[in-house]
């Protein structure tokens, strides 16, 4: 006799997830959505779809901060449709502000810091029942050992992996110290597991995360390893092809670290090493530790070690008390120091950090010296762009080009190629020559 079988399909509910900020963030909103798949959602794409929303935030400039409470406004139409959607907030602002969130936008059912994320599931469950649920602990338990199961199905060929959280360094001007609280590294055996999983999944290369994260020191048999000995570990995984790693303060730049960037094959000769300011007395004022000379003999050792290194930097201006010397002393060392890649802010107040009790520039002066600096790193950005016409390249295919039979990825120095090549799959890495450089992206052929 056939057996009586009753298939029930229950319907995955909906996870729409916005990501604002760093790469850390892309990594949490990453887990966020495997943790909450095994509470019974699937992400979607669009928020009128979702069952529940949740905002990953930034905090670390004033505009990031404010744009959570502008789109959290955009939601509250599409809740008073959806009464049964849940709206969530999570990341730097969750745990900055986590209270205040609460006070000034009621319809928010839940807000999580960036250490307590593994208890999503149980405050989803919370909000079922109708109650509010925050948690902005910084709870004893890892939260990565708590996520350790991940999916096994196939993804991109390029993923970021947090191996470190957290700032001991308190610069002035800066809140991360406070929102992602104290260093902490991840032990190697972890983050290695991880790294394997990620390539049985058809990753070649690995981007390794922490805010400091050339301060990693993580645990490993009796004792503990640097950034480069995780590195040297990685490197022995087969199918592992890249490694990068971001964001690293100068101070932490060792010499084993060094050396790998000259030894290590799969390192990739890209390097954003932060600066700020090249004003001596901005520098002391921003409580960075290092002056300007220091970064340029570091800059001049790294490249000693890995010539052809691509370097990326963070400048911020109108720093309180920035003078137009101050700031010339900035555009001197980006001509001394020439960067391939960088990113510049107008300096933002955040509350309860010391900086923000000291007098500001005027904001037009600010806006100004922000456009002449963005103007001079554009223009050594392209020209670096520019000196790759000729050269040959290993680009990692990401996806499909715009044109029929062209596929687009990022050579070791992290520049976009498009290559005519109607046989690429994503996840090859194919050698290129350069023939063209286009305004943010370069052309490349076969060899
Ligand atoms: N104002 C402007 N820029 C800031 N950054 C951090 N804090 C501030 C602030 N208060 C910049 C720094 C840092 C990058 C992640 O953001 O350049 O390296
Ligand atoms: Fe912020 Fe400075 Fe730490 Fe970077 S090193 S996260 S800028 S405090």
């Amino acid at each position: 006799m056939a057996e009586n079988t009753t298939t029930t399909t229950t319907e995955k509910k909906k996870l729409f997830i916005k990501t604002y900020g760093c790469q850390m963030n892309v990594y949490d909103s990453e887990r966020m959505a495997e943790a909450m798949g095994g509470a019974g959602y699937e992400t979607t794409d669009s928020p009128d779809d979702a069952d529940m929303i949740l905002l990953n935030t930034c905090h670390i400039r004033e505009k990031a901060a404010e744009k959570v409470y502008s789109e959290l406004g955009r939601f509250k139409g599409l809740k008073a449709e959806k009464p049964d959607l849940k709206i969530g907030v999570a990341g730097c602002v969750a745990q900055a502000e986590g209270e205040e969130i609460m006070r000034r936008q009621p319809m928010v059912d839940l807000v999580v810091g960036p250490q307590a994320y593994h208890r999503l599931p149980e405050m989803e469950a919370k909000t079922q029942e109708g109650v509010k649920a925050l948690d902005t602990d910084f709870p004893e338990e890892d939260k990565f050992e708590k996520l350790k199961r991940r999916p096994k199905a196939k993804r991109a060929p390029t993923a970021f992996l947090t191996v470190q959280e957290g700032c001991d360094k308190f610069c002035a001007f800066c809140v991360v110290p406070y929102t992602r609280g104290a260093e902490v590294s991840r032990p190697v055996d972890r983050v290695l597991t991880e790294a394997r999983d990620l390539v049985e999944r058809g990753v070649r290369e690995i981007t390794l995360l922490g805010q400091n994260v050339n301060a990693y020191h993580g645990v490993h048999g009796g004792g503990d390893m640097t950034l480069a000995g995780l590195i040297w570990e990685l490197d022995k995984i087969d199918g592992l092809e890249r490694i990068r790693f971001t964001t690293s303060h100068p101070n932490d730049m060792m010499d084993d670290l060094i050396e790998a960037h000259g030894t290590c094959d799969k390192l990739m000769p890209y390097l954003h090493l932060p600066v700020q300011s090249g004003s001596n007395k901005i520098l002391k004022r921003m409580n960075r530790s290092h002056d300007r000379d220091s970064y340029i003999k570091l800059i001049e050792r790294i490249r000693t070690a890995r010539p052809d290194l691509l370097l990326s930097g963070d400048f911020i201006v109108g720093f309180p008390e920035e003078t137009e010397e101050d700031f010339q002393d900035t555009m001197d060392l980006i001509k001394e120091v020439r960067y391939g890649q960088a990113y510049s802010f107008k300096y933002s107040t955040r509350p309860g950090t010391p900086a923000a009790e000291r007098p500001l520039v005027d904001p037009a002066e600010a806006n100004d010296r922000l456009q002449r600096l963005q103007a001079l790193l554009g223009q050594q950005q392209k020209d670096i762009q520019d000196s790759m016409v000729g050269k040959e390249v290993n680009v990692l295919y990401e996806k499909p080009g715009r044109l029929e039979g062209q596929m687009v990825g990022k050579s070791d120095y992290l520049h976009a190629v498009y290559v005519a090549d109607p046989a690429g799959k994503i996840g090859d890495i194919k050698r290129v020559r350069i023939v063209e450089s286009a305004a943010n992206s370069l052309g490349g052929v076969l060899i």
